[in-house]
């Protein structure tokens, strides 16, 4: 099987490409990239008006799968990454059982080749059931191939237990991915504190929340030496603490969600709980600080933290429904629209913080389009304006805060080890 793309406009910040090239694609891998290649391949797409960039890699995803298959399935996860144009996604453990052993680990990534639509990395819990009290398998999960240990969804509250983790993270040379929530701070607390909670009655979660972790999990980082890389960040004060670490040579990584570098609190507009994630949509002057991150290279990675639910749980009124919003099939677009229009980031800067940049704090072959890499690469269509339509999502979860909104690029196409796995059909407006 071989594909041609030609004519696209070929960004690869790995080998420094910038122009209109075309690639040719033999069985998995980048066979060839040059202004113009003449040979004959199986299938040829037009990518005159795209870009074509490596396949994009998120490294905060939630399948559900096991246990919770009614929010969504390794399956549907996939093809909403694929619609995405993300090639290769990290799923969290905190699924039905949680991921804390060496088998949970396996029946995901074989349920993911089976389905092969996607590169689907699972990642390890901390602790055995994310229940903060003891250590998870984490030996016979690094045997199973896990990129990562994460207890996102919670903290390990037990600063005593992280610091052994965070040990054995450096010994099996893996990241540890910080959800940071102080739980006894964060309290009953289901949006940001402050005048809109007031507003709407509602119990507020304070940035010291999430700040007093980001402070203990740098300070432990620095002690044992682990790679630490910060989940959705959403403060001004995680940024300022990311910024300094770095400063200091730390091997400090940190990440940003689209809602939190595009919402405020202010943009909620009543008991909603498509607005209701964890940490929630913080004030103006975070949301301007994480831009500010990412545009000086504080914050390395944009990431979705797709968590979905059911329609069911998410209509509930907010202090009942459970955090979060689904995020895979609008990342791309929503960065593009809010960052890569006004001039904040490059496209290029763009592809690395979605793809090069998780590739390299995960340690993973991806980010780049050279030849003899896996052909995993998305072309993406930067003229094309739309409305987001949660309806026509692949995903189980629909709820975004994000539905209705005009937005502008899109993904036109998909590959996945050299194969096809997603193109936008002709016959939708929106698809
Ligand atoms: O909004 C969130 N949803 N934040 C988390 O930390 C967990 C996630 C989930 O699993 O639903
Ligand atoms: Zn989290
Ligand atoms: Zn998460």
């Amino acid at each position: 099987m071989s594909i041609l793309i030609k004519n696209g406009h070929v960004i690869d910040p790995a080998t420094k490409t910038d122009g209109i090239m075309d690639i040719l694609i033999e069985e998995d891998r980048i066979a060839e990239i040059a202004k113009e290649i003449r040979e004959e391949a199986d299938k040829v797409l037009d990518a005159k008006g795209c870009y074509v960039m490596p396949g994009f890699i998120d490294l905060h995803v939630h399948l559900r799968d096991p246990g919770l298959e009614y929010k969504e399935t390794v399956e549907t996860g996939a093809r909403a990454a694929a619609r995405g144009g993300f090639t290769t996604i990290l799923a969290m453990p905190n699924t039905k059982p949680v991921v804390d052993n060496g088998d949970v680990v396996r029946y995901v990534h074989n349920k993911a080749k089976t389905i092969g639509i996607t590169n689907v990395l699972q990642i390890g819990a901390i602790t055995r059931g994310q229940h903060g009290e003891q250590l998870a398998d984490i030996d016979s999960m690094v045997d199973a191939g896990i990129p990562a240990v994460s207890e996102d969804g919670k903290s390990v509250m037990n600063a005593q237990l992280y610091r052994e983790a965070m040990t054995l993270a450096v010994k099996y040379d893996i990241p540890v991915l910080a959800h940071c929530e102080d739980r006894n701070l964060a309290g009953s607390g289901v949006m940001n504190q402050d005048e809109k909670a007031d507003e709407l009655q509602l119990p507020g979660i304070t940035n010291s929340v999430e700040d007093v972790i980001v402070a203990r999990d740098i300070l432990l980082a620095k002690e044992t030496g682990a790679r630490l890389h910060l989940c959705h960040c959403s403060t001004k004060d995680s940024v300022a603490m990311v910024a300094a670490a770095k400063a200091e040579g730390l091997p400090v990584s940190a990440e940003v969600c689209p809602h939190h570098f595009i919402l405020t609190s202010g943009d909620i507009p009543g008991d909603d709980a498509n607005y209701k994630m964890n940490p929630p949509l913080r004030s103006e002057e975070d949301r301007q600080a994480l831009i500010q991150g990412l545009k000086d290279g504080t914050i390395d990675v944009i990431a979705t933290d797709h968590a979905p639910h059911s329609r069911e749980e998410k209509c509930l009124p907010m202090k009942k429904a459970p955090f979060g919003i689904v995020g895979l099939e609008t990342a791309a677009a929503l960065t593009y629209t809010e960052l890569v229009e006004p001039g904040i980031l490059t496209v290029t800067e763009m592809a690395e913080k979605m793809s090069c940049n998780p590739a390299r704090v995960a340690g993973l072959d991806g980010g780049s389009l050279a030849v003899g890499r896996r052909a995993d690469l998305v072309i993406f269509d930067p003229q094309k304006e739309y409305v987001i339509d949660a309806a026509e999502f692949a995903s189980k979860g629909r709820s975004t805060p994000f539905h209705g909104r005009k937005v502008r690029g899109q993904v036109a196409a998909t590959v996945y080890e050299g194969r096809l796995v997603y193109q936008r059909s002709a016959h939708s407006e929106n698809r």
